[in-house]
């Protein structure tokens, strides 16, 4: 494992998935009910951009530091930039947008802001030194349960929770081939213990193929409604570059596609890196029943069949 998201904190896939997010947890927050939240990949927890490697690539200056002059954003994007605000505000001096921020939340980060008395968090990290930072950063917290395991076995080991509500929140690195393959394997053995949970993936956009069979893959592990919210800054860029990324959520609440649409209307806007910029909300369609699929062309072979 040689990701390290300290490099990345704060860019435009990091906008996208934490903008969705705290959407998400504002809509399931809104029901007066506990709620669990997964973090299975969950970082180190928040991460200081000044320091060597946030400072090194400086990715959150084309990604969040854009959103910081902006005045009167979408609800979706407001929420998300008071949230990074007051984690910068808590951690380093605010100095002037857009070069302000010091300091950036992780998605644990995020959602430990959200969590209301009776609300839990967990959050997984399996690199050893990210870890210990997570560990730190939560030490004390009794609403935040840290765990150096696998985050794919803390679906199957989570669910279903005593709560009976939870948001599974899914950010792998995709530094191996089968990570695709190990996320969808997981989300299915969590619908298949909370069909009513709320199943987040985050995908990076480098090839159209790869990001269709991942959203679709989703899309078949649940009867359950499935949307896709995609950022793709450029449509014209090399292939093989990250010019796109997206989310793909099974039983997204009430109201979340709205929000996400007006937020990417502005995020299409302020980080696209040309007029090829697009965003797009959409229900990802299933597949079709096997049966359907094989027996289709015999029927159709019977029906145009001429009367004997
Ligand atoms: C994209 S980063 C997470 C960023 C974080 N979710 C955020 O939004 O702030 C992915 C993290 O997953 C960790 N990781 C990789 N494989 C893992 C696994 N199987 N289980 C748990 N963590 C894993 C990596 O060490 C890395 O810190």
């Amino acid at each position: 494992m040689n990701y390290r998201h300290g490099y990345h904190a704060g860019n435009f896939a990091d906008v996208l998935k934490h903008v969705a997010l705290v959407a998400l947890l504002t809509r399931l927050m809104s029901k007066d009910k506990p709620l669990l939240v997964l973090d299975t990949h969950a970082g180190r927890g928040g991460y200081d951009l000044t320091g060597a490697q946030g400072d090194t690539t400086k990715e959150w200056k084309r990604g969040v530091g854009l959103l910081l002059p902006m005045r009167a954003p979408p609800d979706a994007i407001a929420d998300y930039l008071d949230l990074v605000r007051r984690f910068d505000r808590k951690f380093g001096p605010m100095g002037k947008p857009p070069e302000g921020l010091s300091h950036y939340p992780g998605s644990p980060r995020l959602a430990r802001a959200m969590l209301r008395a009776g609300d839990r968090l967990v959050a997984a990290e399996l690199h050893r030194d990210e870890y210990r930072l997570l560990r730190r950063e939560f030490a004390g917290d009794p609403m935040v349960e840290t765990r150096e395991t696998d985050g794919y076995a803390l679906i199957r080991a989570s669910l279903p929770p005593p709560e009976r509500r939870a948001l599974v929140h899914v950010d792998p690195p995709y530094e191996t081939r089968d990570e695709a393959e190990r996320a969808l394997h997981a989300i299915g053995q969590g619908v298949r213990r909370l069909p009513t949970g709320v199943f987040a993936l985050w995908y990076p956009i480098k090839d159209e193929v790869a990001a269709r069979a991942i959203r679709e893959g989703v899309a078949a592990l649940s009867k359950a409604e499935t949307l896709a919210v995609e950022l793709r800054v450029a449509t014209n860029a090399p292939a093989q570059s990250l010019y796109g990324t997206g989310i793909v959520v099974i039983n997204p609440p009430w109201t979340f596609a709205e929000h996400m649409r007006e937020a990417l209307d502005v995020l299409v806007r302020t980080l696209g890196a040309n007029a090829t910029a697009r965003g797009d909300v959409f229900a990802v369609a299933k597949p079709a029943p096997v049966e359907a699929q094989v027996e289709a062309p015999q029927r159709r072979k019977r029906q145009a069949a001429p009367p004997r």
